[in-house]
């Protein structure tokens, strides 16, 4: 472990005796990625280990926590409104309030929370998430002001502790940060160049969660197929490698780059049954003059042919995908060629986005920004045809049986049990508790949109 990281766990043991028997609270609130959201599992272990305990409601939280995303604007609203919210509670309880991830390392954000936010106690970057036991401490102790962020690369730090969300799906981020600049991107200034971890640490995470119980492995990372683990160890070598792994029974893994699909990793995916058949493919415009101009290094075409040649290697491969309609300068025959690719591809999922603008990014510099009328019609059309598409391709399933690893109790009615087909559609059924992270047959009895109904067949 490194020195770093040894610090950070006296300022835990600190910090832990301190709060002993005081009995005090986090909350945790995440917004955007998978990403985040596995930082947020290790700011959820770090803050254990410091003896708090989670809390879902805010005002109960001694600190509240926000992890926060900027790929998209409207998320700069909704954190402000909240730390507004978050005046009050610090007023009467003096809640600790930290904030951190991708929105802290724009210099205009950290200066709005300065003049408008004075009572932020913590703002962190990406690159010094594994100093808040540090930060904690220095607040706890002088009651004053930190602010830590870092505008080099982060190092990778392992061994930091973690707690999980899920008891039968976990996350692995095997690399850190973006080299790609797609222009509308703000990723790669606020997460930095691309880092890969070791090889070793992440197949040794991997067993141990097998270990653990966990059966299916989601392995994360901006752009996951240019995964560098060495010398002729890149990508498919590690699906090959986490294939082998005991126990764990499903792997998937986001977002690769369409650029980046090499062969080898074509072929990995074919011939390791547990890597699931559903690829995440981002297609981000079907229109190749869109595509150059977002910096994508593929055409319309070289992504069609991209499907096809997956389509005919891989058996029973489907695609989902993400999707900005609105870049500046989009015309009329440009969506209609992304409508055309969506037609073509049938993907089982689409994420759809309005193109907006992020300051610092080359796209925002460009003329000719489309108005908000015409970006909301074109989403409005694309969202039609991708419903349309969604429920043709789900009375597909109907009367098919599929092997489904059961996650939990559905959010949205706790008599019934829910789980993913392996192409990552819902499916929720009538079962005993008892069957939770087990895999089992379900066998498709009808289609609603965004889920699936269906009955066990055997257990
Ligand atoms: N505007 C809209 N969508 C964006 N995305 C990234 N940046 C922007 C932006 N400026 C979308 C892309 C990416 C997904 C994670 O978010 O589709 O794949
Ligand atoms: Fe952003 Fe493109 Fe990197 Fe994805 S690949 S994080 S869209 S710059």
């Amino acid at each position: 472990m490194k020195e770093e990281i040894k610090e950070q766990f006296n300022f835990i043991d600190k910090i832990k005796s301190i709060n002993e028997g005081k009995n005090l609270k986090y909350n945790i609130f995440t917004m955007g990625c998978q990403l985040n959201e596995n930082d947020s599992e290790k700011i959820a272990g770090m803050l254990e280990k410091m003896g708090y305990t989670v809390t879902n409601n805010v005002n109960q939280a001694d600190i509240a926590i926000f992890n926060t995303c900027c790929v998209r604007e409207n998320a700069e609203d909704k954190l402000f409104g909240k730390i507004g919210e978050m005046k009050k509670l610090k007023e009467r309880n003096g809640t600790i309030i930290a904030i951190g991830g991708c929105m802290m390392q724009e210099k205009h954000i950290v200066e709005k929370l300065h003049n408008s936010y004075p009572y932020v106690d913590i703002i962190f970057g990406t690159h010094t998430m594994h100093k808040l036991p540090e930060d904690i401490f220095k607040v706890l102790e002088n009651r004053r002001k930190v602010e830590d962020i870092i505008n080099i690369d982060g190092e990778i730090y392992e061994g930091l502790p973690i707690k999980r969300t899920d008891n039968s799906k976990a996350s692995v981020t095997i690399m850190y940060g973006c080299n790609n600049f797609c222009t509308y991107c703000i990723v790669p200034y606020v997460r930095g160049r691309e880092r890969s971890r070791k090889k070793e640490d992440i197949l040794n995470e991997i067993k141990q969660l097998a270990e653990e119980g966990y059966k299916e492995i989601t392995l994360l990372g901006q752009n996951v197929n240019s995964y560098n683990g060495g010398e002729n160890y890149g990508f498919a070598e590690l699906l090959r490698d986490v294939n082998k792994i005991d126990k764990i029974e499903k792997i998937r893994f986001i977002s690769p780059h369409p650029k980046d699909f090499s062969i080898d990793v074509i072929n990995a995916i074919k011939d390791c049954e547990k890597v699931s058949k559903i690829i995440h493919l981002p297609l981000q415009s079907g229109s190749s003059n869109v595509l150059k101009k977002m910096n994508r290094h593929y055409t319309k075409e070289q992504y069609l042919e991209l499907v096809e040649k997956m389509k005919k290697l891989i058996p029973n491969v489907v695609f989902s995908t993400d999707i900005i309609v609105g870049f500046p300068e989009e015309t009329e025959e440009d969506f209609k060629d992304t409508l055309d690719v969506v037609k073509k591809v049938e993907f089982e999922q689409v994420f759809m986005f309005i193109y907006s603008r992020r300051v610092g990014t080359p796209a925002d510099r460009m003329e000719n920004q489309i108005p908000e009328e015409i970006k909301h019609e074109r989403f409005n059309r694309l969202k039609e045809l991708v419903e349309s598409q969604i429920e043709s391709n789900n009375k597909k399933y109907i009367g098919t049986i599929q092997k489904i690893l059961v996650e939990g109790k559905s959010k949205n009615n706790s008599n019934m049990l829910t789980g993913r087909t392996d192409s990552n559609k819902v499916v929720v059924f009538e079962g005993n508790d008892e069957l939770i992270n087990t895999t089992i047959n379900v066998k498709i009895l009808s289609q609603h949109m965004w889920y699936l109904k269906g009955e066990i067949i055997d257990s």
